[in-house]
């Protein structure tokens, strides 16, 4: 740094010397080491009714740290092409939130029913192990990895699960409730209509009209809710029919694999419990 003025002069490096014996025997370059890869057999079809198209499809694709199998899906999408070398359509798939919060991820890896933003590959295939990945089975496919879940959206009509308004007017302080009223609501709130249940249940299939566990549990929640318990009866009503609560089998494979870890055998329990009150002594309680 120059300090008094003059122009500051940069020292020139003293050229190395070339003694053969001062100079440091060269490196071999270290051997590259081999890319991990991620292998990924997907269960494929190009449309609902092009049964023709359905098939196995194998990609190998760079591991990245922390990566999910949304992120691996995603590398497909960049580079759709086949461990045989066939380039591809790229596979579909949904996905929004990208934190298990919305469901739409939700399909079945290695056999188990679970959204793909949180399935980590290094959990389930620390050691390059081929995963698999399939649509779910209890909905309509739509293409690839996509299904129509719909059904689960006509069951929360059905139950009426929302908090009926009278309008857009003030309508003062909300009914005032303990917390632990707001501690046992809180759990069951937190279903996002993923459809892990509805898969894993055997009530739940082409030949059964069963409304299934996430329903019913929002049976419970809405009419916990001090507003939401003026529709009650509705509510219960709905779930007393054909496909209601005592078409459940007590399997209890939907709390197995709830991502959200709702307490649905508790909830079913609450639920058929209110419903046979109702059946029994509806016409003295109305
Ligand atoms: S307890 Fe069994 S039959 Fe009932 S909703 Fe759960 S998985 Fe289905
Ligand atoms: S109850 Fe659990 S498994 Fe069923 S839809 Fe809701 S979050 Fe998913
Ligand atoms: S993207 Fe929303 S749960 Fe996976």
């Amino acid at each position: 740094m120059a300090t008094n003025g003059e122009t500051t002069v940069k020292k020139k490096k003293k050229p190395k010397e070339s003694s053969s014996e001062s100079a440091e025997p060269k490196k071999a370059p270290a051997p590259k080491k081999p890319e991990r890869l991620v292998h990924l057999k997907i269960r494929r079809q190009d449309a609902p009714d092009k049964l023709e198209t359905r098939r196995w499809e194998e990609f190998k694709v760079p591991f990245l740290p922390q990566m999910n199998v949304n992120a691996a899906l995603q590398q497909i999408q960049k580079y759709p092409e086949t461990t045989e070398g066939k380039r591809v359509n790229p596979v579909v798939w949904e996905a929004a939130c990208l934190e298990e919060v919305c469901g739409s991820c939700t399909m079945i890896i290695n056999g188990r029913v679970r959204q793909a933003c949180s399935c980590l590959v290094d959990d389930i295939a620390p050691n390059g192990e081929t995963i698999t990945i399939e649509p779910m089975s209890k909905f309509p496919l739509v293409r690839d990895l996509i299904v129509d879940r719909s059904s689960m959206f006509e069951s929360l009509k059905r139950v009426k699960a929302w908090i009926d308004l009278d309008g857009t007017h003030e309508l003062g302080p909300g009914p005032r409730e303990a917390p632990e009223a707001q501690h046992e609501r809180y759990p069951l709130s937190r279903c996002m209509t993923c459809g892990c249940c509805l898969e894993a249940c055997p009530q739940y299939n082409d030949s059964s009209k069963f409304i299934g566990a996430a329903a019913i549990n929002q049976v419970r929640l809405f009419n916990l809710h001090p507003s939401g318990a003026m529709h009650k009866n509705a509510r219960l009503d709905a779930v007393m029919g054909p496909g209601g609560v005592a078409d459940c089998g007590k399997a209890q494979n939907c709390v197995e694999v709830c991502p959200k870890e709702i307490p649905l055998v508790d909830s079913i329990a609450v639920v058929a419990r209110d419903t046979t009150k109702r059946l029994l002594f509806g016409w003295l309680l109305k």
